[in-house]
């Protein structure tokens, strides 16, 4: 266990920025950052990060957090291990009990498989330069190979020794999990025993985007027909194949320098090209391209370059990921190596330099490669080819992007060339299926609708002659409620007079506990006020720091981040009439962010509320007050459907007068639309 005291030393130094930008690329958007959301497919930048709050936000798929979530949802750590990885980043000492094996055992899955693998790691490298059998016959084919010592240092390469159970020995002896150990892939189980895997090949280990080993790929020395050339790490905790770009965690920084990424398909052509100079470089394991994959790339550059052999059935392999491509908006080059090369045998042949000029000189658009492709398989059948035509309309109309439009009309003026068919007939058979896809997404939409919002469900009102119009105030009194929150997480430290602080004045209006709905906000407030009161500072990062998870969604969606929650208070406060110059504000703001492009220019925003947070503070208490003269009212009008003596009716009349005045009073000051009651 990590102690507390570490946390906090952790906490203090987390800088959500340096984190969160080290795995999506951000730009400055005025007090926020924006970027590419990581956790869905999405074209425009939705995904927010606050620094000054230490939070994330997306509001395309409502995804949100602290830095510590991130870590956990984005490298699968576990909170323990997104601890310690933050530990060794900002170099906090960690304060814990040694672990035993018992502990060991207990830890989470993925932790000690990321353990595991890179104890193997540091095995197998070690064999590799060390041992006797691995300089022979490992090391010697490598670089007979050309990989030199730097490379596969770099790469960190290993060797796994011909001995049955050398590895599995060691890892047992350093008190590792047998379950565990079969689940890295790295043994196996024969007649009862752990038995090597990997036994006599070279080892490659696969590294996430931190630079931890997630897997690995081994393959044989030299030529065998009877054995597989690599033997994979099985897709577990860590290794989702389907997500796994070989190198990127190498090539990151130059693909994002060079606005390009090169893919291969081996282990091999990825490390031969570094040797060479060129970085910017990721190996898709010579399967099909997947969605995950392509997302990858999207992250640093819309350039994509595939460079395979040219018999390769990994081109074919590759097409089939083209659709999805135009989808994430990629441009996708083509690049195919001569003379039954790959990029690794090539870059050896021809050298650094030609090897660039080639792949600059025979750069295909990978669109008209397969049309070509598709058209030379058709020959002269009518059947096939209209199929063709058909196709490539189909994978044009995935270009849907406006900022793509004249990609598109580029693409159809070229293929309909290489088709030799009428322009504008392959136009209009691009725009049917951009017809058909759109019915289609509303069709899903209009199913999906919810998915987002499902905390937001309202349920059905009782049917009696008050509950719709209670219904909807109770709803509104919730977005209230919320505003109180909000109100007193965002401002609650600022000065209301030369002697109270805007909290100061929000607890003296005696907001009874049981004028709220919303337990969760209940506890947030009643939270905020003890430590307010005991001279701590409950500040919004406080919160979203919290270890409670609860606590942090609730924070992030209280607070102005990134708006969309405050939109939806407004325009329901809209509907009511309500018309103060902040409100208007908040509304032209959240109609400036979607118009837009996504770009929010949160500055002007925040220093509109900052300069009217007091009215704002007045607005919500007001609302609260409000809120409780109704309930007095409803409870009042309750009672007169019951017998009263003609005294008990007077005075109950005499209270609905003052209660409505009392309303009123308040709804003139606030200029708010009364409901008649
Ligand atoms: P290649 O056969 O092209 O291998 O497979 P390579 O990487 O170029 O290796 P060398 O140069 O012959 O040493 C391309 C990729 O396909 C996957 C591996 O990821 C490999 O790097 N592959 C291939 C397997 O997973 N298993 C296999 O048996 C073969
Ligand atoms: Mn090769």
């Amino acid at each position: 266990m990590i102690s507390q005291q570490t946390i906090q030393q952790i906490q203090s130094r987390i800088d959500i920025i340096d984190i969160v930008g080290g795995f999506v690329k951000l730009k400055k958007r005025g007090a926020n950052y924006l970027g590419q959301c990581p956790f869905h497919n999405e074209k425009t930048p939705s995904f927010t990060v606050s620094p000054a709050k230490e939070i994330y936000k997306c509001f395309g798929c409502g995804r949100s957090g602290n830095s510590i979530s991130f870590l956990m949802e984005h490298e699968k750590y576990s909170y323990t291990e997104a601890l310690r990885w933050l530990a060794n980043k900002y170099n906090v000492e960690i304060e814990e009990t040694e672990s035993s094996p018992e502990v060991k055992q207990l830890q989470q899955l993925s932790e000690s498989l990321f353990i595991i693998n890179g104890f193997a790691q540091k095995y197998f490298t070690h064999q590799l330069v060390n041992s006797e059998e691995g300089l022979d016959i490992a090391f010697s084919y490598l670089k007979e190979r050309g990989f030199g010592e730097e490379i596969i240092k770099k790469f960190q390469l290993g060797y796994c020794l011909q001995q049955r159970d050398a590895f599995a020995k060691a890892a047992i002896a350093a008190q590792y999990n047998p379950d565990i150990l079969q689940k890295t892939g790295l043994v196996v189980l024969r007649d009862d025993t752990l038995v090597d895997n990997y036994r006599g090949r070279i080892v490659f280990p696969i590294h996430n985007n931190t630079g931890k080993v997630i897997g690995f790929g081994a393959r044989i020395i030299g030529k065998n027909d009877k054995a597989p050339k690599y033997i994979n790490t099985p897709e577990n905790e860590l290794y989702v194949k389907s997500k796994i770009l070989y190198g990127s965690y190498f090539a990151r920084q130059a693909i994002d320098k060079s606005d390009e990424c090169l893919l291969v398909e081996g282990y091999t052509d990825v490390i031969s090209l570094h040797q060479a100079g060129i970085e910017n470089v990721v190996a898709s394991g010579g399967t099909s391209l997947t969605i995950d994959q392509l997302r990858l790339v999207k992250k640093y550059t819309n350039n994509l370059t595939i460079i395979y052999d040219g018999d390769s059935a990994g081109v074919k392999a590759a097409m089939r990921g083209l659709d999805m491509a135009l989808e994430e908006s990629l441009n996708v080059k083509l690049v195919l190596i001569p003379d039954k090369e790959d990029p690794d045998s090539y870059v050896n042949k021809v050298g650094a330099t030609a090897f660039i000029q080639f792949i600059k000189n025979n750069k295909k658009d990978f669109i008209l490669f397969q049309l070509e492709a598709e058209l030379k398989d058709a020959g002269n059948d009518s059947t096939k080819k209209s199929e063709v035509v058909n196709k490539i309309a189909e994978t044009i109309s995935k270009i849907n992007k406006a900022e793509d439009f004249t990609k598109q009309q580029d693409y159809i003026r070229q293929c309909s060339q290489i088709l030799s068919i009428d322009e504008k007939g392959l136009h209009s058979l691009v725009n049917k299926f951009i017809r058909s896809r759109v019915l289609s997404e509303e069709k899903k939409n209009a199913t999906d609708k919810n998915k987002y919002f499902d905390t937001e469900v309202i349920p059905e009102p009782e049917i009696n002659d008050w509950s719709n119009e209670s219904f909807s105030l109770l709803h509104q009194d919730d977005l209230q409620e919320q505003a109180i929150g909000r109100v007193l997480l965002e401002h609650g430290f600022k000065h209301w007079d030369s002697e109270k602080k805007v909290a100061d004045y929000i607890f003296e209006q005696n907001i009874d506990d049981d004028l709220f709905e919303n337990k969760k906000i209940l506890f947030l407030i009643n939270d905020y006020k003890d430590k307010f009161y005991s001279g701590l500072q409950p500040t919004i990062i406080h919160y979203t720091q919290s270890q409670d998870n609860d606590i942090v969604s609730l924070v992030i969606s209280l607070t102005n981040f990134p708006y969309t929650e405050s939109a939806g208070w407004l325009s329901e406060s809209r509907s009511e009439g309500i018309n103060p110059k902040i409100f208007d504000l908040e509304y032209e703001k959240f109609i400036g962010q979607i118009l837009k492009n996504g770009e929010i220019n949160s500055e002007i925003y925040q220093r509109n509320e900052d300069e009217h947070y007091k009215e704002l503070t007045e607005t919500v208490i007001e609302y609260l007050k409000i809120r409780k003269i109704r309930k007095l009212i409803l409870q009042n009008q309750i009672d007169f459907e019951l017998p009263h003596s003609e005294y008990e009716i007077g005075h109950l009349i005499k209270v609905h007068n003052y209660l409505k005045e009392e309303k009123n009073k308040i709804g003139n000051r606030r200029g708010i639309v009364m409901y008649p009651f």
